[in-house]
């Protein structure tokens, strides 16, 4: 093991949203084929690994809920990571971790936290032992964790496809212009994914063509570079491209006066990200997105949003932010040409990095 391996490893594990949300079908695995513009938010959680003694891992949450603990993603992670790498002669030694997360997220919400600690412990593992996977067997690995996964491993804007193994790294918003502000309100609702593709199969529902061109355009707009202005001017037609919002509607009906509320209240057209509950939209910046929290919060604290739940909603504002050097994993993508035939810098694969789908059991 190395020297480094003795420092604890700090990892930052972002929140994402959807920025476009179409379901292409269903696959003979049950899972959807998806067509979706993911980024990562400058918020999320703080996870540290450290070796420890004892004879297994061990995880502390700090500040929120984040479940059972058994069923944390980052132990499994963890565990994930230490099989692939093996054990026996000539393999890496893999102690036990004591993790701890500092838990910002707010779970089972459309922000992606538990797929993103799962990243986080699995790339931050291989660096506690001083040893790393093969990009695609760590991808692998990844995918076998949870859809999201992937994505995270990133760590940058992506179009994400299949069930989320294939992640397009896109250049996202481009250097030098203003990082646009995110507002994120959460209602204290626990939306379960799998309820709301289960309701999605039961309802009959197909992707919407529209929603599909939304996505594609959206994608090749990032995969060339858009100004934050250029972003935050697409709110409305991002706000409606989502297939899964009339589904998560009809799973928690209370989403549907808060979305409405909200828009009204700010003057903006609010989205759902992912499978919900989140609602976000989008600022200028993120100085007017925290002005936006403020009177979001005095509304809930006066009784003028409607606030489903036991709690009041979560309110975040953050920001979308911009790459300013080779997004994390890019590199790790082979290099390829863009539509136009033209070598495309190191730092922006547009080959899909596909990887293998496959579920542990
Ligand atoms: O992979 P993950 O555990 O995040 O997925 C949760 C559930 O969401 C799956 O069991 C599946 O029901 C549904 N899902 C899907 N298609 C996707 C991603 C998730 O049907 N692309």
């Amino acid at each position: 093991m190395s020297a480094s391996a003795l420092t604890p490893v700090v990892r930052l594990a972002p929140a994402k949203i959807n920025l476009t949300l179409s379901v292409v079908g269903r696959r003979p695995d049950g899972f959807h084929d998806l067509h979706s513009v993911f980024v990562p938010l400058a918020f999320g959680d703080r996870l540290s690994l450290a070796p420890a003694g004892g004879t297994s891992d061990r995880l502390h949450v700090a500040g929120g809920d984040a479940g059972p603990l058994t069923d944390n993603l980052v132990l499994r992670a963890i565990a994930a990571a230490r099989a692939a790498v093996g054990q026996g002669p000539g393999r890496p030694p893999t102690p036990p971790l004591a993790a701890r997360l500092e838990k910002r997220i707010p779970i089972a919400a459309g922000l992606g936290g538990g797929s993103s600690d799962a990243a986080a412990a699995l790339d931050g593992a291989l660096e506690a032992w001083g040893t790393d996977l093969d990009p695609e067997r760590k991808r692998q690995v990844a995918a076998s964790l949870g859809s999201d996964v992937p994505f995270f491993l990133a760590g940058a804007p992506a179009l994400i496809e299949g069930r989320g193994e294939r992640v397009t790294v896109l250049q996202g918003l481009r250097a030098g212009t203003h990082p646009p502000g995110v507002l994120l309100v959460t209602p204290d609702i626990r939306v379960s994914t799998p309820e709301v593709f289960a309701l999605y199969v039961a309802s009959g529902a197909r992707g919407d063509g529209a929603i599909r061109t939304t996505s594609m355009h959206l994608a090749d707009e990032l995969r060339r570079g858009l100004t934050g202005r250029d972003l935050v001017a697409r709110t409305a037609v991002l706000a409606s491209a989502n297939d899964l919002l009339p589904i998560a509607a009809a799973l928690v009906p209370a989403i549907v006066p808060l979305r409405r509320a909200l828009a009204r209240l700010l003057g903006r057209p609010i989205a759902l990200s992912g499978s919900g509950p989140t609602l976000w939209t989008l600022y200028a910046s993120e100085g007017e997105a925290q002005a936006a929290a403020e009177v979001v919060r005095d509304a809930v604290g006066s009784g003028h949003v409607p606030t489903p739940g036991a709690a009041a909603p979560t309110v975040t504002a953050t920001t979308i932010p911009i790459a300013s050097s080779a997004p994390a994993g890019a590199g790790e993508a082979s290099k390829a040409t863009d539509e136009a035939g033209q070598a495309a810098p190191d730092h922006l694969p547009t080959r899909p990095i596909a990887i293998q789908s496959r579920r542990e059991p």
